[in-house]
């Protein structure tokens, strides 16, 4: 099998990886990929944007590619998948309909409610006055959201009323976010703890991967700016076996079934973004239609299964029989960055010597190029140092000294990724 990954961040360099560990698979192409990318030996990299859909279709077609695997939400959202399909290429990744989970928060919404499935109060503005009216009636904190795509960056968690008008008029009068804000939902603030839950569907099936949870916050104690994610590990001790059930029972299969019932059956992964209370009541917060970055890299390290074989078998509508095996050793990806992201930041930096793979460490490109034969810094998010461990602590400690082997004195990352499960594996040894 011949297979193209579609992304160039973290998440495609975790993906790909995955997928070249399978015998099925000959080999694999990454557009546009990055430095990481282009130095595995399996991999080739192939300079066509991801945004590209008629450049990446051209390629699948010459190239003979049996199967796409699209890893950004953008070019979901734009209807890659359709395009293929009406092609006759084989292309995992849910269509532009289906995809509208993550395109727009107010489909999202309407959806969520009209199929009870729980997810936090909300309305939807198109007019500051009438939004600025609902925020000064409701109350503190409270959740302002673009509807459509913003890179991350469309989510305002509001502590004050001038926050909230601020929030309003940078979205619907000052369009910082474009057309992705000319819409926006606000919601109720919801307290708890996140986890990050991804199944691999064909749309009536569903095989959860492992659970992760991401740390969104760029500084330690999860404070500062909110950025894509400055590491994850997996699995989330707040995901046990009842909450498992209940996010599956309560949340992805009315999900799967409400779509196919909208006749739009999503082929893919999907990632449901959930806020567990201490009730153990749980809310959707987001959908995604793809997999997370960074949470990929540590699943992606425990995984034993083939995954393009199951990709492949998603796009067959033939998931049922299928299951997942896990490496039982906890996992944790540290993302390091480039000074000053999620703002501004210099690219073209150089970084020294990568450690070599282990069976208990890999570290994931994000934003690298290889240039004149050196590693480059070329993004906000660069490397994922993501390792494995007996408990939480020990994968920690893995990663944290795999990261002090580089050097790149550009890098900025968080000192605490996994605390508090960290914490909760203490708690209970005591
Ligand atoms: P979203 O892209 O909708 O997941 O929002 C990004 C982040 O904002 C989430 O991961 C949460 O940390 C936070 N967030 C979003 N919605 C809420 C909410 N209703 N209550 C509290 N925090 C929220
Ligand atoms: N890490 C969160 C996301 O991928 O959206």
């Amino acid at each position: 099998m011949k297979v193209l990954v579609v992304g160039g961040g973290g998440r495609e360099h975790a993906l790909s990886w995955k997928i070249s560990q399978s015998p099925k698979v000959s080999q694999v192409f990454v557009a546009p990929g990055n430095g990481g990318t282009e130095l595995e030996p399996k991999l080739t990299n192939v300079s066509i944007e991801a945004d590209d859909i008629d450049g990446l279709a051209r390629f699948a077609l010459d190239e003979n590619i049996n199967l796409t695997i699209i890893g950004p939400e953008d070019p979901l959202v734009n209807g890659i998948t359709n395009k293929f399909k009406d092609l006759g290429l084989k292309c995992f990744g849910p269509s532009k309909e289906a995809s509208k989970l993550e395109g727009s928060k107010e489909f999202m919404k309407d959806f969520l409610q009209a199929n009870k499935i729980p997810t936090a109060q909300y309305e939807t503005f198109t007019e500051s006055d009438k939004a600025i009216e609902y925020v000064k009636k409701g109350s503190l904190p409270i959740v302002i959201k673009a509807d459509g795509l913003a890179a991350g960056k469309g989510v305002i968690i509001a502590f004050t009323v001038e926050e909230a008008i601020e929030a309003i008029k940078n979205c619907l009068e000052s369009k910082i976010f474009g057309q992705a804000g000319k819409r926006i939902v606000i919601e109720e603030y919801l307290e708890g703890e996140e986890a990050s839950f991804i199944v691999i569907t064909d749309g009536v099936t569903a095989i959860p991967f492992a659970s992760s949870q991401d740390h969104k916050a760029r500084d330690d104690m999860d404070l500062g700016p909110n950025t894509g994610g400055m590491g994850a590990y997996s699995p989330a001790p707040i995901v046990d076996d009842y909450i498992h059930d209940k996010i599956m029972q309560e949340v992805i299969y009315p999900t799967l079934m409400g779509l196919k019932k909208a006749g739009h059956l999503y082929c893919g992964f999907l990632y449901a973004g959930m806020m567990i209370d201490k009730n153990n009541d749980l809310k959707v917060l987001e959908f995604n239609c793809r997999f997370g970055d960074p949470e990929t890299q540590p699943i992606m390290m425990r995984l034993k299964s083939d995954l393009a074989d199951l990709c492949d078998k998603a796009c067959d509508s033939n998931l049922q029989n299928e299951e997942l095996t896990w490496d039982e050793k906890k996992s944790i990806g540290v993302v390091m960055a480039s000074r000053g992201y999620p703002f501004e930041y210099e690219k073209n930096k150089l970084i020294g010597q990568i450690p070599d793979e282990t069976e208990n460490l890999k570290v994931f490109h994000a934003g690298t190029k290889i240039e004149d034969n050196k590693l480059k810094s070329n993004g906000g998010r660069v490397l994922c140092v993501t390792a494995l461990g007996d408990s939480v602590e020990i994968a920690q400690q893995n990663a944290y000294d795999a990261i002090s082997l580089i050097d790149w004195e550009d890098a900025y990352y968080r000192k605490d990724i996994g605390h508090r499960a960290i914490k909760r594996e203490r708690n209970e040894s005591n």
